[in-house]
């Protein structure tokens, strides 16, 4: 009870370059954005924000109904940003009630297993973000041009994933302090940390990888062909 699911859907897929935005992008018979719903709404939240790119607000409200099924009620469509940290803002700025967690996810981790959203927002404690995070499992080096500098440690290292879940005021707090000084942050997690809060990190898994390029999505086309969701 008491949760808040943000799905970021508002960027423009670069990247993918697949002629729409990216959370509009095909997988199998449904999109990306659709994919992503499926899994929130699989996880039982009390409410739904999908922040959408300006001009799709209508594509993001069919794609909200149909995975929403008769929760609609639970479920908001507002418009992005120019950057996903404004788009979150959107978001941020839509809830309502009386949500005390807040999850912001990227729609773009559309294969994202429901039981990693639970965990994250089961993890959520007073004054303490979690993330989701994999170990880095790449041979890492620091370079300066073509020169390798240094070797990386990798186990100082995590791959961090979406949901990232905060309490809701802590949030909405640290969201204002980065808007005031004008600072443009990572992700969510490095927002929260710099105003002074802790982040944690739980387990995340290989299925909430992000869609960003087009050998991602024939990745997440090959996955829901072998294991459909
Ligand atoms: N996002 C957003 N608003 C933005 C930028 C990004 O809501 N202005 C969302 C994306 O829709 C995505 C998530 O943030 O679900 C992660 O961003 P990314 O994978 O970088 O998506 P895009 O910005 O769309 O892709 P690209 O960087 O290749 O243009
Ligand atoms: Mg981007």
């Amino acid at each position: 009870p008491h949760v808040a699911v943000i799905v970021v859907a508002a960027g423009s897929g670069t990247r993918l370059a697949a002629g729409a935005p990216k959370a509009l992008v095909g997988i199998d018979g449904r999109s990306i954005l659709r994919h992503a719903l499926d899994g929130v709404f699989a996880a039982a939240p009390a409410q739904v924000i999908v922040v959408a790119p300006a001009g799709f607000e209508g594509d993001a409200e069919t794609e909200v109904r149909e995975a929403a099924g008769d929760r609609v009620d639970l479920a908001r469509v507002v418009v992005g940003g120019d950057t996903r940290q404004e788009s979150v803002a959107a978001g941020i700025a839509a809830l309502w009630g009386d949500v005390r967690t807040v999850l912001v996810h990227d729609a773009a981790r559309a294969l994202t297993p429901p039981a990693q959203i639970d965990a994250v927002a089961a993890a959520v404690a007073e004054g303490t973000g979690i993330i989701p995070a994999l170990p880095v499992i790449d041979t890492l080096k620091r370079v300066d041009g073509d020169s390798i500098v240094a070797p990386v440690d990798r186990s100082e290292l995590a791959a961090a994933q979406t949901p990232q879940g905060f309490p809701r005021a802590a949030l909405e707090a640290a969201y204002d302090a980065a808007a005031a000084a004008g600072i443009e942050y990572t992700d969510d997690a490095a927002l929260f940390a710099a105003a002074g809060y802790t982040v944690r990190h739980i387990p995340g898994d290989a299925r909430a990888f992000k869609i960003t390029t087009p050998d991602d999505l024939d990745r997440a086309r090959r996955l829901l062909a072998e294991a459909p969701a």
